[in-house]
C-alpha cells in the first residue's frame, strides 16, 4: 500500500463468515496491514519543557484506515510518527511507548488526513488551539462535516500559548499515533447521524486494535499505548482507559471491521475530562449552583437547580466512593471539604510557591480570601466559588430542556439531529418531545460512554495507570467529575496522579514535560530488561 492509500471496502468482501477483520491465523485482513515502508521522512524542531529545541527527524506515515469497512475514511484513518534521529543521535524506537493521541473536541468528528506532519489532526468546527467553543453553536449548524482545522484540540499552557503533546513525545523518542474519529455532527446524503454516540469511542477503539494487530510491524511497543486527550477527548480518553476488552462494542466494531485484537490501552492521559453525562447537570448545580451564569449574568433557575442538586446527592450516595488519603466516604455534604482539602488548597499553594516573592505578595493582596501562612495556603469553599466567578453554562448544562447542547446532539440518532438522554431533561422539554424517560435505546449507550460505569464493574481490561488534570476555573462541567473518576479508580486500586490547575480554565495543560517523564515512568521506558 502507498503512502496515503486507505483501506477500501472491497478489501472486505470475503469477510462475510468471519466476524474480525482478520484471517484464521489471527493476522489482519490485507486492509489492515501496516506497510511499514511507505512513510515519507520528515524534520521537526521540537522545544521540550525546559525550553531547549531539539531536532527530529521521524518517519510519518499518513491517513492510514484503521478499519477494514469504514463508514468514512476521513474520519477512521490514523497518522504514525516516529523518530529515527533526535538532535543527530540515531533512535530505535522499536520498544517505545505509544503515546495514541486523540484530537476530538466537543464531540466533534476529527480527522488526521489532511494532516502534513505529526501534531496536525483537527476537530470540525472548533477554532484551532481551543477547546472552548460552545458544543451547542456547533450542533446548530447541523449536517455536513464542516471545516476540519488543523492544530487539533489543542491545549493551553496557562501562558496563551497552545501545548502539543506529539511533538514532544516524539523528541522523548517515543511512537505517536493521531487516529481521527467520527463525531457527533456528521450526516449523510439522507441527513442520517453517523457519528453520534458511540461512534467516536468505537473508532478508538479500532484505532487500538489496528495498532495491536500490527504488533512487530508497526513500531513502538504495543503493550504500552498511552492514550491521550482533552476535554471530550479527555473523555474519551478516559473511557478508552475504562472500557478497554470490554465485549459490549464488539458487535459495532465487527461491523466496521476492526482488526481483532486487544482494545485495551496501558495508560491514560485525560484533561477536563466531559464525562458521566447523565450525572454532569446535577453535579453542575452541586458545584456551580450559586455561581451567575456567563451569558444572562443572571442567577440561573433556582428551581431547577436546586431539583439538579439533589439528583447529585442521590447519585453520589448511590457511587460510594471514598476519597483519597483517607478521607472517608464521599457525599454532597462533604464533597466540598473534600475538593479544598485534597485538590484546591494544594493546587494554589503549589502555584504560590511557585512565584517569586513580589509576585506572591501581589497575588495575596489582590486575593485576600486566602490565607498563606507556613508556606500552605488555606481558604473557604464559598470564597472559592466567588474567586472563580461566572459560570460557563446555563441550567441544565449538559441535557438542555431545548435541546441545544452538543451532548443533545451527541445521543441523536437516525435523521434527529438532538435527543435527551436524562428523565429530568425529557420532563421539562420545551421542543415538543413527548414521554417521561429517554428513548430506549439511550440507557446502553450512556453505558457505553461513560468509564464510571466500567470502573463500577471494576472491568479487569481496564488501564491502571492514570493521569488526570484540570483547571479550577473550569466550569465546562463540575470539578466532581474528575474527582469522582480519580476516586472511582483509587478505589480499585489503580495508580492515579490527578492535580488541579490553579486559575486556569477549560483546555489547560501547565504540565506537559511531567506528563512525557510519567509516560517513561509508567511504562518504565528503557528500564526494562532487554529493552
Ligand atoms: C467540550 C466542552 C464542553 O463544554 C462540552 O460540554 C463538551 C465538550 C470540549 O471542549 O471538548
Amino acid at each position: 500500500m502507498g503512502i496515503g492509500a486507505t483501506a477500501g471496502a472491497a478489501a472486505v468482501g470475503g469477510l462475510a463468515l468471519s466476524a474480525n477483520a482478520s484471517d484464521a491465523s489471527g493476522t489482519p485482513s490485507d486492509a489492515l496491514v501496516f506497510d511499514k515502508d511507505a512513510y515519507t521522512e520528515l524534520t521537526t524542531t521540537v522545544t521540550d519543557a525546559a525550553g531547549n529545541d531539539k531536532e527530529v527527524v521521524y518517519h510519518f506515515w499518513k491517513a492510514l484506515t484503521y478499519v477494514a469497512d469504514p463508514v468514512d475514511a476521513k474520519y477512521q484513518s490514523l497518522n504514525v510518527s516516529v523518530p529515527v534521529r533526535i538532535d543527530g543521535v540515531a533512535v530505535n524506537a522499536k520498544d517505545a511507548p505509544v503515546l495514541l493521541a486523540n484530537s476530538v473536541g466537543g464531540y466533534l468528528p476529527s480527522s488526521v488526513a489532511d494532516a502534513t506532519g505529526v501534531g496536525g489532526g483537527g476537530t470540525a468546527g472548533l477554532p484551532a488551539g481551543g477547546a472552548s467553543a460552545s458544543p451547542g453553536a456547533t450542533a446548530s449548524s447541523g449536517g455536513g462535516t464542516g471545516e476540519v482545522q488543523s492544530g487539533g484540540n489543542a491545549m493551553l499552557n496557562g501562558r496563551g500559548e497552545t501545548v502539543d503533546l506529539a511533538k514532544p513525545a516524539l523528541a522523548a523518542g517515543y511512537v505517536v499515533v493521531e487516529p481521527g474519529a467520527r463525531g457527533r455532527t456528521l450526516t449523510d446524503a439522507d441527513g442520517t447521524y453517523y457519528g453520534t454516540a458511540p461512534a467516536a469511542i468505537v473508532d478508538l477503539k479500532a484505532a487500538v486494535r489496528y495498532v495491536r494487530a500490527n504488533k512487530g510491524v508497526i513500531p513502538g511497543d504495543t503493550d504500552r499505548i498511552v492514550s491521550t486527550g482533552t476535554s471530550a477527548g479527555g473523555a474519551l480518553s478516559a473511557l478508552l482507559g475504562a472500557s478497554g476488552d470490554s465485549r459490549a462494542y464488539d458487535s459495532r466494531l465487527d461491523e466496521l471491521g476492526a482488526a481483532d485484537a486487544s482494545d485495551a490501552v496501558f495508560a491514560v492521559g485525560a484533561w477536563c475530562p466531559i464525562t458521566d453525562l447523565e450525572h454532569a447537570d446535577g453535579a453542575y448545580e452541586w458545584n456551580w449552583g450559586g455561581n451567575v451564569t456567563q451569558s444572562t449574568g443572571e442567577v440561573v433557575d433556582q428551581k431547577v437547580s436546586k431539583e439538579l442538586r439533589a439528583q447529585f446527592a442521590e447519585y453520589q450516595a448511590s457511587l460510594k466512593l471514598r476519597g483519597l488519603k483517607g478521607f472517608g466516604p464521599l457525599t454532597a455534604r462533604n464533597y466540598d471539604e473534600y475538593l479544598v482539602k485534597t485538590y484546591l488548597q494544594p493546587s494554589a499553594t503549589a502555584y504560590l510557591a511557585g512565584l517569586s516573592d513580589v509576585d506572591r505578595a501581589a497575588y495575596l493582596a489582590d486575593n485576600t480570601f486566602i490565607t498563606w501562612s507556613g508556606g500552605r495556603a488555606t481558604f473557604s469553599w464559598a470564597d472559592f466559588l466567588t474567586h472563580v466567578g461566572a459560570r460557563k453554562k446555563s441550567a441544565p448544562a449538559f441535557d438542555a430542556f431545548d435541546l441545544s447542547s452538543g451532548e443533545n446532539n451527541e445521543f441523536g440518532k437516525d435523521k434527529t439531529q438532538a435527543r435527551h438522554f436524562t428523565a429530568y431533561g425529557m420532563k421539562h422539554d420545551t421542543t415538543g418531545v413527548s414521554g417521561s424517560r429517554p428513548d430506549v435505546d439511550i440507557p446502553g449507550k450512556l453505558d457505553l460512554m461513560n468509564p464510571m460505569h466500567h470502573l463500577e464493574k471494576a472491568n479487569p481490561g481496564r488501564s491502571r495507570h492514570w493521569w488526570i488534570r484540570l483547571g479550577t476555573k473550569d466550569s465546562d462541567t463540575s470539578l466532581t467529575v474528575s474527582a469522582n473518576l480519580a476516586a472511582a479508580l483509587d478505589g480499585l486500586g489503580d495508580d492515579v496522579d490527578h492535580l488541579y490547575y490553579w486559575d486556569e480554565g477549560h483546555g489547560s495543560n501547565t504540565d506537559p514535560g511531567d506528563f512525557i517523564a510519567w509516560i517513561a515512568r509508567v511504562t518504565r521506558h528503557g528500564k526494562r530488561a532487554g529493552k
